[in-house]
Order: structure tokens, then sequence, then C-alpha cells
């Protein structure tokens, strides 16, 4: 008896296209489009509230329906009573990616729309996950630090709401900048495991929380969404300039993964890093900023030199997110309160394609092994 299956396998499934997408295409070259449209020609000219417009609704809107889309998003930025009791009782240690995980799936047991699986309710339902994930963000550090949860205001747009409910002060021009723009850069991207996680649930025509709990879990991953925590977690262990060098060779010599390196699919400059790299840049009045720009773009000439790779999204995302005053255990949950809008066009799009996403897999083990009673084991 041999297993039948005449399917090859693909170790990580490196370079296999599961299904078609119309939402976002990761060139290998480096460049990244949503829905037709050069990354590089949406960073700073649109609000992260028109990309998430485009990702769901597949083209940008005109004023008068971003007007009522953002309206829609910041009167669903809040959440019910007993989510945000839930939050407040959650373990004291545990990290906000678990918290935010389980607040999703526990949203999904106060639905306004219910059971009810229509076009029409998915995308109300994702408008809802789109505007109510950040809000869980805020809770859960606005929660952990004493402080009271904070209304969203009403002349704010997602974005600025985002920070001022996480930070508790008004936020200046500057930094909503720098948020939109690192919004807009995390909001999709292809088939990435989170999104791929996110459709595989989908595709048995689960719910939408369900599928987007699958999602959270997967990008929480150190080598996916998490990595941009592991990225400071290093800019902090490294203390002196002039380690850098003895530090990053000693990883590689360790065969150990740089974090904020590589990537699946890009063979030249994730496109995404210089529009970051230059954020960075900007926010270098700041001293500690600068004192953590010196350290990357040595780290990135140093890796690039031994290995011949490039920085990936969460390598200048940290230093980003840093700057803004965010701690690095909120770093992965920032990525995830922008890529909910991926996610949810992509489920979206899962429910349209309608297939079920089972791969066979190699059977490498025994056949007809004779069976022992428990009495002769
Ligand atoms: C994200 O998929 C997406 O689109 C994800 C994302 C998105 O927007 O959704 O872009 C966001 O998740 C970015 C990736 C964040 N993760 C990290 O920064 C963790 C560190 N990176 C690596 O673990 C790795 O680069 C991956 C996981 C990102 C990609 O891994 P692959 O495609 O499986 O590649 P590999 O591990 O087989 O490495 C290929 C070669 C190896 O060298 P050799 O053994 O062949 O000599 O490149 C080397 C690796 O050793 N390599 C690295 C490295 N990444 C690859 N060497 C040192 N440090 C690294 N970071």
């Amino acid at each position: 008896m041999t297993e039948n299956s005449t399917s090859k396998v693909v170790r990580g499934l490196k370079g296999v296209a599961a299904a078609e997408t119309r939402i976002s295409y990761v060139d290998f070259n480096g460049f990244l489009y949503y829905l037709g449209y050069n990354i590089d020609d949406l960073v700073g000219r649109v609000t992260y509230a028109e990309v998430a417009y485009l990702l769901v609704h597949k083209r940008l809107p005109n004023r008068q329906e971003l007007e009522r889309f953002k309206s829609e998003l910041v009167s669903s930025m809040r959440l019910p009573d007993q989510i945000v009791d839930s939050i407040a009782r959650s373990p004291i240690d545990s990290h906000p990616m678990d918290i935010l995980r389980t607040e999703v799936s526990h949203l999904g047991l106060y639905d306004p729309d219910g059971e009810v699986f229509s076009k029409e309710t998915n995308i109300r339902r994702a408008t809802r996950l789109i505007a109510q994930v950040p809000v869980i963000v805020a809770t859960i550090f606005r929660t952990r630090q004493n402080q009271p949860v904070l209304e969203p205001k009403d002349e704010f747009n997602l974005a600025q709401n985002f920070l001022y409910m996480f930070t508790g002060r008004m936020p200046e021009a500057a930094e909503s900048n720098v948020l939109h723009r690192y919004m807009t850069l995390h909001a999709d991207h292809g088939f990435n495991a989170s999104t791929f996680a996110a459709r595989v649930t989908a595709s048995t025509n689960s719910d939408m929380y369900s599928a987007i709990t699958s999602a959270i879990g997967t990008l929480k991953g150190p080598l996916h969404g998490g990595a941009s925590e592991k990225v400071m977690d290093m800019l902090d262990d490294i203390n002196l300039e002039q380690e850098i060098e003895e530090y990053i060779m000693g990883l590689l010599d360790d065969q150990k993964k740089i974090m904020g390196f590589g990537h699946r699919i890009y063979r030249a400059q994730d496109p995404r890093t210089k529009h970051l790299r230059g954020m960075v840049e900007d926010l270098c009045h700041r001293e500690r900023t600068m004192r953590l720009f010196k350290k990357c773009f040595q780290i990135e000439n140093i890796v690039y030199s031994r290995k011949k790779i490039y920085p990936n999204v969460d390598f200048y995302a940290a230093v980003t997110m840093d700057a803004l005053g965010v701690p690095k255990e909120y770093f992965t949950p920032f990525f995830a309160s922008s890529r909910i809008s991926g996610w949810v066009a992509h489920v979206i799009e899962q429910y349209e394609d309608a297939v079920l996403l089972r791969p066979e897999s190699k059977y490498v083990g025994g056949f007809n092994i004779p069976f022992v009673p428990m009495e002769n084991r």
C-alpha cells in the first residue's frame, strides 16, 4: 500500500498562487498595487479612510461618499459595554494581541446583524470591524494605564480618533499625517499569511469574526506582523552604536534571522520601506528617534553586505511607532488596526469566490500497522 496522491509538496507554498484576487498585487520587483493604484501614488495623498473604502468598495470614493463613510466609521467607534468590561477583566500580563484576538471573537456575539449573511450585511460588518479593531486596541491601552476609555470625536477622522482614543491627547497634525501614511502602507499585501488564514476560514462559509480571529492569531507570529516588536527588542538590546556590527554578525553567524529583514515575495526593496524610512527621517528632530534611525541605517548596510537582503515593512515601522509614543507591545496591534481593512476585503472576495481552500498533503507515515490491544501494550 503506498500513498497515491500525485500532488507535489511545495514547502511553505513558495511560488504557489492559491486563488485570483483583484485587491492587491505584490510585485517581486518591489512594487505594490491596491486595486491597480501604485502605493507610491496613494501614500501621503489619501487618508486611511479612503484606502479602507477603496479596498472594501473596489474604487476610491468621491467627496460625498467619503464623508458618509467617515461618519459611518466614527459612529461605529464604540464597543458594547460587555467588550469593555471583558478587556478590563483580562489578565494584566496578557499580550495586547491576545486580548485583541479574544475580543474580536467576543464581538461576534453582539453583531447587530446577527447571523444574516448577505453582501450588504457583510459590508456593514466589515465597516464596523474597520472602526472597532482600533478602538479595542485603544481601550486595552487606556484600561492598562488606568485611564478612562474615551469616546470618538465627530470632527475627527478614523486615524485621528484612533490616536486621540489611544493617547488621550489631541493629535498634532504631523502625528496624524504619520499615522495616515503608516496605515495606508499596512492596509493590504496580497496573500500574506494572516490574509490567507482569513480566506481559508471564510472559504468554509464561516462568519467574518471567525475569519478575522484567524487572521489576528496569524499576524501575531514574529515571522509575520510580530516582527516589528522584535525589531524594537533588538534595537533596545544594542546599546552602543559601535556594538552593532558585532551584534548583527553574531546573530548571522548563529544562523539567526534578523527581525525586520527579508521577504517571501520581494527580491528588490519592499516598496513600503522608503516611505517608512522617510517618515522616520522626518521625525529625527526627536533625539531618541535620531539615535534609533542611525542604528537602523547601520544595520541595514551590514545585513545587505552580508546577506543581500533588504528591510521589510516591519523594520522602520517599529521606529515610526516608537516616535508616535506607542509602546512596542502595541506595534502589532497597530499593524492589525490597519490590516483589518485588507482582511475584510479579502473575506468578502473569498465569499464571492465560493470555493473551499483545502490543499492535499503527501502522507509519509506507515500503513496497516498491526493493532495491539491495551492489555498487550
Ligand atoms: C511581514 O508576506 C507578507 O506580505 C508579509 C508582510 C505583509 O505586509 O503582510 O510583508 C509583513 O510579515 C514582513 C515579514 C516580517 N518578518 C520578519 O521580519 C522576520 C524575519 N524574516 C524572515 O524570517 C524571512 O525573511 C521571512 C519569514 C519574512 C520570509 O521567509 P522565507 O521566504 O521562508 O525565506 P527563508 O526563511 O527560506 O530565507 C531565504 C534565505 C535563507 O538563506 P539561506 O539559508 O538560503 O542561505 O534568506 C535568508 C535565509 O537564511 N534570510 C534571512 C532573513 N530572511 C531570509 N537571513 C537573516 N535574517 C533574515 N531576516
